[in-house]
């Protein structure tokens, strides 16, 4: 018997994908009409817009006019969590890169560069720019949130030595290859279709509808895969579908919008920047002894999915250590930028960055092993393995886990190798680190925490499977399909998963947390499940056995159903079942168990399980330019049974090399009046193949999920992502070499920065 389950399938689109086969939304054949947008943007960070001159673009050939807040029939706002966020500007402008219109023409170029000619009358008003400014202004686009656990100020007192820090960690922009893109084509009888590439087309749906004044059964969104989303589609999909439907409308054709990737820079949201101070106490052996942590969130101008994300900040600011007596204040500060949204770990890195930070300097202060520090505050037995928001934590496994891959990578001895090396080199120096991660899986919105499937079986036997979840690269239909492959005993190539389709699976959460296939693939199991039963229930009439005798298994000749009585073939199973008037298509529905928590003091059960993982990282820098470079990578990731080790394996490397581009060369410069000045890639340097280090090497761990997950796997799309905060403990470790106490360094790690802290001399400590 072959399972389609637990083996690396190649992923579904593969082959279409390395033959430029495969269809994204800017490759779907145009109908005949269809007319392009481009933007025109706000210039200025916050200001009164007093006037919008269009008559040099209108006179541009190819231009048929322009779209203004005034040509919205629905909402002026967007249909968005908070509420907050204008269509198109109208009477203010809020951030460099807001949308105020759009000019429609009849080729993109003409479009663009009939936007570039639209000037704009705005009266400045003064910008909030900087986090720590807005935070002191108490400019906030949510109200704050505490959590509090113990008595932080009485630990701090008692404690044997104290760490006041505080920390800034840059933003990170999404990169998708494919850029953001929506092509809107109206329909008989005010009826739309959209094409997005976005993670949540029932947003999507619900957006455009809201806009255009209609119910949502009017909209349908389809979206085949995106060319990359990395929670950059989450929400802002939504903004360019808005924006093509409302043009559509006004000219009555179908509209495409595919925003220039210096536009895509300019107008959407980044990974949020975020600004720490604390002050934490801890005995001689490097058990933390109280906490006090101030997150101050850069939002940019609404809220988005700021509120959430934040949140899992705070969720993450423990990693996986047992934080006795702890405080924590959480600001979600309004500045006049690009409103910042999910990517990535979704708060989560910037939940643990921090305390990853104070691990490192815990043992440079008192001349431990790193290492020994993080292991030392491991959450562990009864009485230490309750999170600060309440949460038990059942399935911790980072003890074996972390003393495994200090074993596997050889860390003490190669620790003492680079102190060696740094003793007789003076320019270039090594670092090493091990940290680990635990991440909690489900959305923190916990409705969102639901899924439905649908399994058609044609004559053929030949399966489609559709479910409310996306493919942005991750391999989640290859998955889904192996799932249902399995439940309904097929060889992999006889299950097809299709576009999803707000028509065929309504109210769909986001496919994000990382939850794509514990939800998914769930549902969908459950609905092949419902169609084998159906077949069961008629073999088993057949031949007078019960239906619990029937089993379904691919065999040499495909899919074979067996009784006590003989086997038939699938395809002989379904076309007699088809003239027996039985139900081939079913759905499934899967919602998450057990998990609850309080909003407004973030405690309880908010995910059903943790991912868990660690990574050992050596470094190299050159002292004298502030250059560094990842020489070698050891991790130990846990993705409980793995559905399809080369895809889990693929996500843990570039969800790695994701991480590492955060910490190092991704960096966001905003002008000082608040323009993006690293709006392209000459300026804006995400990781490229010649930073992949030499040694770089993934195991996993082999232990199923200990909750009842589908087929015992873990969730895989974003723990792997914060990994790479060993990258940046490897860099402290290599700057902090041969001194004593702090190592300040800003993240990312660029070669300034990392000069910065190399020439800073043993930076005090209140
Ligand atoms: N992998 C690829 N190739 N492309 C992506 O856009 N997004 C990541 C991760 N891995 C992404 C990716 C993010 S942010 C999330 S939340 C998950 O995939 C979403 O998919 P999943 O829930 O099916 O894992
Ligand atoms: N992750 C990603 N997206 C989300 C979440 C989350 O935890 N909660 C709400 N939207
Ligand atoms: Mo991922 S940031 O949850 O889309």
């Amino acid at each position: 018997m072959s399972r389609a389950a637990g083996q690396s399938q190649a992923h579904e689109s593969a082959r279409a994908q390395v033959a430029g086969a495969a269809i994204y939304v800017d490759d779907i054949p145009e109908i005949r009409g269809t007319l392009h947008a481009a933007p025109i943007l706000s210039t200025v960070a916050h200001g009164r817009l007093l006037g919008i001159d269009t008559a040099a673009a209108l006179a541009l050939p190819g231009v048929r006019g322009v779209v203004l807040a005034s040509d919205i029939p629905g909402d002026p706002l967007l249909a968005s969590f908070g509420h907050d966020e204008p269509i198109f500007a109208s009477d203010t402008v809020q951030h460099v890169g807001q949308v105020l219109g759009l000019v429609v023409a009849d080729s993109v170029m003409q479009a663009r560069r009939a936007a570039r000619r639209v000037t704009c009358q705005i009266e400045p008003l003064p910008a909030l720019l900087d986090v720590r400014e807005a935070l002191k202004a108490r400019s906030f686009v949510l109200p704050p949130v505490f959590v509090r656990r113990g008595d932080a100020e009485r630990a701090l007192t008692q404690a044997p030595h104290k760490l006041t820090g505080s920390l800034d960690v840059g933003g990170q922009e999404h990169f998708y290859l494919e850029g953001q893109v929506a092509y809107a084509v109206p329909q008989e009888q005010n009826q739309w279709l959209v094409y997005s590439s976005t993670q949540h087309p029932g947003e999507v749906q619900h957006w455009v509808a809201h806009a255009l004044g209609l119910d949502q059964h009017a909209v349908r969104v389809e979206c085949r895969r995106m060319g990359g989303g990395f929670g950059g589609k989450e929400t802002q999909a939504g903004h360019l579908a808005v924006w093509s439907a409302l043009a559509a409308r006004k000219f009555r054709c179908p509209v495409k919008l595919r925003l220039d990737r210096d536009d895509d820079f300019m107008v959407t949201g980044k990974r949020h920047p975020f600004a720490y101070d604390y002050t934490v106490g801890f005995d001689d052996t490097g058990r933390l002894q109280g906490l006090k942590l101030t997150m101050a969130v850069n939002c940019g101008f609404s809220a988005d999915l700021s509120g959430p994300v934040a949140d899992r900040a705070v969720f993450h600011a423990d990693n996986a250590y047992f934080l006795e007596d702890v405080e924590i204040a959480s600001y979600r500060c309004k500045t006049n930028l690009q409103s910042h949204t999910a990517f990535r770990g979704f708060g989560g890195p910037q939940g643990m960055i921090v305390i990853e930070t104070i691990m490192g300097d815990i043992a440079r202060t008192l001349g431990l092993d790193p290492l020994a520090v993080r292991r030392r505050n491991l959450y562990g037995l009864a009485e230490r393995n309750v999170t600060h928001y309440q949460m038990t934590v059942e399935d911790n496994i980072l003890e074996p886990l972390l003393a495994q891959l200090a074993r596997t990578s050889d860390y003490t001895q190669r620790r003492a190798r680079i102190a060696a090396w740094n003793r007789q080199s003076p320019v270039i120096r090594r670092g090493i680190a091990i940290t680990p991660v635990k991440f909690g899986i489900s959305f923190t919105a916990t409705l969102f925490n639901q899924a439905g499937a649908l399994v058609h079986v044609y004559t053929d036997g030949s399966v489609q499977v559709n479910h409310g979840g996306t493919e942005m690269g991750q391999g989640l239909h290859t998955k889904v399909a192996q799932i249902v492959a399995d439940e309904l005993g097929l060889p992999l190539a006889q299950v097809l998963a299709t576009a999803s389709d707000t028509g065929k699976i309504p109210n769909a959460s986001a496919t994000a947390a990382s939850a794509g296939t514990d939800l998914n693939a769930r549902a969908a199991q459950y609905a092949a499940r419902h169609v084998r039963d159906n077949l069961a229930q008629f073999v088993a009439g057949l031949d007078g056995c019960g239906a619990g005798a029937v089993q379904f298994a691919a065999g040499a000749k495909g899919g074979e159903v067996t009784t006590p009585k003989g086997t038939r073939l699938f395809t002989d199973v379904v076309k007699l079942a088809y003239a027996n008037r039985i139900q081939l298509w079913s759905d499934g529905f899967y919602r998450t168990p057990k998990i609850h928590y309080d909003k407004t003091t973030l405690t309880g059960r908010p995910f059903y399980y943790f991912a868990y993982g660690a990574a050992c990282t050596e470094v190299a820098i050159d002292t004298l330019t502030g250059e560094s470079r990842v020489l070698k990578v050891d991790i130990l990731h846990d993705v409980g049974t793995s559905i399809n080790p080369a895809i889990d394996i693929g996500q843990i490397e570039g969800g790695f090399v994701q991480g590492m581009g955060w910490l190092t060369t991704e960096q966001l410069v905003w002008t000082d009046r608040g323009a993006l000045a690293t709006h392209a890639p000459s300026t804006y340097k995400i990781p490229a193949t010649g930073d992949i280090p030499d040694h770089f090497k993934v195991e996993l761990w082999p232990e199923p999920n200990r909750e009842d997950n589908v087929f015992g796997s873990k969730a895989v799309g974003e723990p792997p992502f914060m990994l790479a905060i060993s990258v940046y403990e490897a860099l402290r470790d290599a700057v902090g070499a041969g001194r004593q106490g702090l190592v300040r360094l800003e993240a990312p790690a660029t070669a300034e920065h990392m000069l910065r802290a190399l020439n800073e001399k043993n930076p005090t400590n209140a």
